[in-house]
């Protein structure tokens, strides 16, 4: 107990074959193989069965037919709420009922049944219905798919930006959500309440899934055309640059390196502001920290290449949640089969023992 650490940080509270980011390395394998091998060669879905299934003859499913009970057009709460009630709706057993197999079903169907609510949110959130499912069948790949449910139509520069995007953020190690999705499966509970669980830990700004931080700064910066300023306007006030700096990565985000080289391909308009601010950000944090390394970090360039694919800045947290089912829903079967109740410990720290008249 003497060796509490505030926050958890550099604690190992798990094992895992799936993911954990290469601190040292600016790498990110999924099962061992590099992200960067992934991108652009194979779609999101197959990302999910190698994460899940480790296995690249498996991939999520189509959603089967269903409909929400009750979409706000507020996505995150959306999707929290009617992944809760699916463990209802489709009767699904506790994990501690169940065999791997069943489990790893429920995830499937839950992984691919999240995306469309999403979609469906996102669909009224604009102020129309979800396309119909002839026009959605018309898609190949889980991210056109998405594209055709929620908006009737798939750009494929959009198509792309959303699979790379997804395929980046899939899986991270014990992050807040996934560490949530693996608290709620080590009690026996069901996967619709192990997945929306993790909806509601990844809610919050703290874990990342915020680029709509950094597109004003972006707009600033185009306005003014003086990165440099910008940079030490910010630094002077002691604020931070959002999209700078890593609690893990001690290297640069791979997947920042990729998704910049995305918004590029796909042409985005606002690359050479981003990359103008970029370079003047790095060279300040470099000149004011020379000891610590602070580098790009993934939401910085998500938010260039979501906004590529016109997804408003208030979906992105959802968006973010679509990709990390394949994680959660990897670390929701591993945790089952560890079969394990996590029940860490907390130092009492309050009153004395002293009685009721005294309080
Ligand atoms: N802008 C300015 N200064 C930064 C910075 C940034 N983006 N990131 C780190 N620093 C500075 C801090 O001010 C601190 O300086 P100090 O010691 O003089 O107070 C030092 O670097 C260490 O910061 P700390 O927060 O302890 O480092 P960390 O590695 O734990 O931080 C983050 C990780 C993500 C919290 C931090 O880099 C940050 O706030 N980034 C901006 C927000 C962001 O992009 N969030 C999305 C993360 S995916």
């Amino acid at each position: 107990m003497s060796d509490f650490k505030p926050g958890l940080e550099g604690v190992v509270a798990i094992q895992t074959e799936i993911a954990e980011p290469d601190r040292e390395g600016g790498a990110l394998r999924y099962r061992g193989v590099d992200i960067e091998e992934l991108v652009g060669h194979v779609p999101y879905e197959k990302v999910w069965g190698l994460l899940v299934d480790e296995s690249l003859d498996s991939a999520m499913p189509d959603p089967e037919p269903y409909e929400p009970k009750s979409l706000t057009g507020n996505a995150p709460s959306d999707l929290q709420a009617e992944t809760a009630r699916l463990s209802s709706e489709w009767d699904l057993k506790k994990l501690v009922d169940t065999e791997d197999e069943e489990a790893r079903d429920d995830l499937a169907r839950l992984s691919a049944q999240m995306m469309s609510i999403v979609a469906k949110s996102a669909a009224v959130a604009d102020g129309r219905g979800p396309a119909p499912d002839d026009v959605v069948a018309q898609g190949d790949t889980a991210a056109e798919k998405f594209l055709l449910r929620w908006r009737g139509e798939a750009d494929p520069r959009h198509v792309k930006a959303i699979d790379t995007y997804w395929i980046c953020t899939a899986e991270h190690g014990l992050n807040a959500s996934t560490f949530t999705a693996r608290i709620t499966a080590s009690t026996g509970a069901d996967c619709g309440a192990a997945m929306s669980a993790a909806v509601g830990a990844l809610s919050g700004p703290l874990h990342g899934g915020a680029p709509a931080r950094v597109l004003p700064m972006l707009d600033e910066v185009a306005r003014t055309d003086d990165p440099q300023g910008y940079v030490k306007q910010v630094l002077e006030s002691k604020g931070r640059i959002m999209g700078f700096g890593h609690r893990v990565y001690r290297a640069e985000d791979p997947r920042s390196r990729i998704l910049k080289r995305t918004a590029k391909e796909l042409g985005s308009p606002r690359f050479e502001v981003a990359e103008a601010l970029e370079g003047s950000a790095l060279a300040a944090l470099r000149e004011r920290k020379p000891d610590y390394v602070i580098a790009t970090n993934v939401e910085f360039y998500s938010a260039v290449v979501l906004d590529v694919a016109e997804i408003p800045p208030e979906l992105t947290p959802a968006m973010f949640a679509c990709a990390r089912v394949a994680g959660w829903a990897a670390h929701i079967l591993e945790e089952k089969r560890t079969g394990r109740l996590i029940r860490p410990s907390a130092r009492y720290v309050g009153p004395a023992a002293r009685s009721l008249s005294a309080v």
